[in-house]
């Protein structure tokens, strides 16, 4: 089958088309046609071996990828439920203690063709192509676990979502939008941005190369600050965006693109009475629920562009400069 995969850790030249053996499923898995996968960037930093996603030489080559979506092609002993021709989408969380990513600690989603275990695959409704489907799972998982289940949003309430352009914050816009129907306000990094951003859903953007965020966010809010932050970004923002924080309000963490490190303030923290919490990812469950408002068309996925399976080198390349808004969908023919 052909499929896009690595040899060694490096830049985007490392990234090769070619052809692989066709997985079987195992006990307990089933094996998806890929008809479209959507690119993060996960598998960037995979490719790169940086954050925790080294991969050792001997299980070199690997197939890149996580998110994606296609019909059931093979289905392994022990599966119930699922039937081949199935439309489906794929949680690439599985495992436990620790959880582990498909494309980084097994054979990935940037193929014609993935083994997966059978609980990591949710149906999709005929309302859903595969593009919009596919790029639901990783944006959409740790936005949920933020403002729905952790974050508690309510309708009233109003949110900022840093780094709105990446796949996190168009995925998070429409969350706070289209699910709660709160107030949100957009903070990224062009004024181009900003226009996407409100076009998307959101009701203010704050561009943080020119503005200052806390100040805006008091003006925006009546003085009163934000009650949720999005975070996917990391040191770049936190201190600005904790700072707009109203009291009782709640701070999710999903990503560190822009740095690991930033202060925190504790007295703030105790005397706003605010909440520190990370997401990372979530559970089929939730995907389910992801899916179903997708399927309503409440929430989508902001395509930035969509690329053939062989041209996904030049996607890393263009991703990298992160000058893009919303996802990379790679369409598998
Ligand atoms: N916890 C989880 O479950 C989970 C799931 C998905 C992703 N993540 C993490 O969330 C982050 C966003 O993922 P994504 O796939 O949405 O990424 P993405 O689309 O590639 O996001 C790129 C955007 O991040 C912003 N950014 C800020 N500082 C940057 C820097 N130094 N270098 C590059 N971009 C920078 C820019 O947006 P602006 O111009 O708008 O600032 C840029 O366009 C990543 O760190 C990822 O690892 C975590």
């Amino acid at each position: 089958m052909k499929a896009i995969f690595i040899r060694e850790h490096g830049e985007p030249s490392v990234i090769e088309y070619g052809d692989m053996p066709e997985p079987e499923a195992a006990p307990g898995e089933v094996v998806v046609r890929v008809r479209a996968a959507a690119l993060n960037r996960l598998d960037l930093y995979t490719r790169a071996g940086l954050r925790g996603t080294k991969i050792r030489p001997e299980a070199m080559p690997r197939i890149l990828g996580g998110d994606c979506a296609g019909d059931v092609a093979q289905v392994g002993a022990d599966v119930t439920g699922l039937s081949e021709g199935r439309r489906v989408v794929v949680n690439p969380l599985y495992g436990a203690n620790p959880p582990q990513v498909l494309g980084v600690n097994r054979h990935g989603s940037n193929a014609e063709f993935v083994a997966v275990p059978a609980e990591n695959v949710v149906p999709i409704p005929d309302s859903l192509s595969y593009e919009q489907a596919a790029a639901l799972p990783t944006v959409y998982l740790p936005t949920w676990a933020i403002i729905v289940r952790e974050g508690r949003l309510q309708g009233g309430e109003t949110a900022m979502v840093l780094s709105s352009s990446s796949g996190v914050g168009t995925a998070a816009i429409q969350l706070v939008k289209r699910v709660v129907g709160a107030t949100c306000i957009a903070v990224t990094s062009t004024g181009e941005k900003v226009r996407r951003s409100k076009e998307l859903g959101a009701d203010y953007a704050i561009n943080y190369k020119t503005e200052d965020v806390a100040q805006r966010a008091k003006e925006l809010t009546g003085g009163k600050g934000v009650d949720l932050v999005v975070d996917s970004a990391g040191a770049l923002l936190f201190e600005a965006a904790y700072a707009s924080l109203a009291r009782g309000g709640r701070y999710g963490v999903c990503g560190v693109t822009a740095g690991y490190q930033a202060p925190i303030h504790l007295g703030q923290l105790f005397s706003k009475e605010l909440r520190l919490f990370g997401a990372f990812m979530g559970s089929s469950g939730e995907l389910r629920q992801i899916v179903e408002a997708a399927g309503m068309g409440k929430i989508g996925t902001a395509v930035h562009a969509v690329v053939p399976l062989s041209e996904t080198a030049a996607a890393h390349e263009e991703m990298e400069r992160a000058e893009h808004f919303g996802k990379f969908i790679v369409s598998v023919p």
